[in-house]
């Protein structure tokens, strides 16, 4: 496209006879090419996808998660998209395993410079019949495993690298029966403030997305009996009151809030840090 001053525009078809490298440098700014990430909780779910994409737009990729069969199914979904990954066992409860999975990744690719903290888990529970377990399962996962990531991580990281942690569209508004899971998600955002300004002197940046309604193992629960099997009409009725919720009519996907997170990992969030960003479809405006 040629514009009335003679400028030459991208247009997503003439990208080949561009005159120079302005506009391609734009879309470069958003790749993680050479970038050394390590996503938790990619065994499913966004996790899984945020690997896939960062892998996608050329990060090396080191896949974490506690269930294995959920990684082996990322390695399966990442040679369908001819892309590579690896993939190695962690359980974020356990601070110790935490710091040697940074310190393999570190002897292998001598550097971390993006961490993903989707790893999270949610119990369905009025507030009055929660015991202690609960409670302690939820923060131990959501919170410690979160927190002690990103403490292995910026132990080794240098100037330039980003944390993405996952909250949840409940850190701003709650509702009943995930009472832990609220409060939970409130610790990652404070977490993730706190943590933005200690680091920021070093280059580190940290940032948490907020997630609207996403249909994943998690959120499955919802409708899946307990011996495994659907009931079609409650994730239809629920499917549709979710996205009721949103302007735009419809629920979130992995890939949404992967695209996001890719943002905030790469250049192009350079001087993002210290925010919970909403990806929610508008269906809370702050
Ligand atoms: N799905 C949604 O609607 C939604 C909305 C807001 C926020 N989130 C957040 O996004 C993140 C990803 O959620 P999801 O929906 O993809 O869930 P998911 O259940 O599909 O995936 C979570 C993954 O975390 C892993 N995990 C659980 N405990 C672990 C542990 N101790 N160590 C390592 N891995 C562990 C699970 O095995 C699973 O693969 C979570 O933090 C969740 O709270 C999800």
């Amino acid at each position: 496209m040629t514009t009335a001053t003679g400028a030459r525009r991208y247009d997503g078809e003439n990208r080949h006879t561009m005159p120079d490298d302005r506009y391609l440098g734009v879309v470069d700014t958003f790749l993680v090419t050479g970038k050394v990430a390590l996503v938790t909780g990619a065994g499913d779910g966004i996790g899984q996808e945020t690997a896939l994409v960062l892998a996608a737009a050329g990060a090396h990729v080191i896949a974490t998660d506690v269930d294995d069969d959920g990684l082996r199914n990322t390695l399966v979904l990442a040679g369908e998209r001819g892309i590579s990954i690896t993939t190695r066992r962690l359980d974020i409860t356990d601070p110790a395993e935490i710091a040697d999975t940074v310190e393999h990744v570190v002897a292998e690719h001598d550097r971390l410079d993006i961490l993903v903290n989707a790893a999270g888990v949610m119990i369905m529970r009025d507030a009055l019949e929660v015991t202690p377990e609960e409670l302690d399962r939820v923060l131990r996962i959501n919170v410690g495993g979160t927190f002690f990531a990103c403490q292995a991580a910026a132990r080794v990281m240098t100037t330039g690298a980003s944390i993405v942690n996952l909250s949840s569209s409940i850190q701003d508004r709650s509702s009943p029966g995930r009472i832990t899971y609220a409060i939970s998600k409130g610790g990652v955002a404070q977490l993730t403030r706190t943590l933005a300004l200690e680091l920021g002197p070093a280059g580190i940046r940290v940032n948490a997305i907020a997630p609207g309604w996403v249909e994943t193992g998690m959120t499955r629960q919802h409708w899946t009996h307990t011996d495994g099997s659907i009931d079609a009409a409650a994730r239809e009725s629920y499917l549709a009151t979710m996205a009721s919720a949103s302007p735009l009519s419809r629920v979130g996907t992995t890939r949404d809030i992967a695209l996001s997170v890719l943002q905030l990992a790469s250049d192009a969030g350079a001087f993002i840090t210290g925010q919970v960003v909403r990806v929610n479809g508008g269906s809370f405006m702050a």
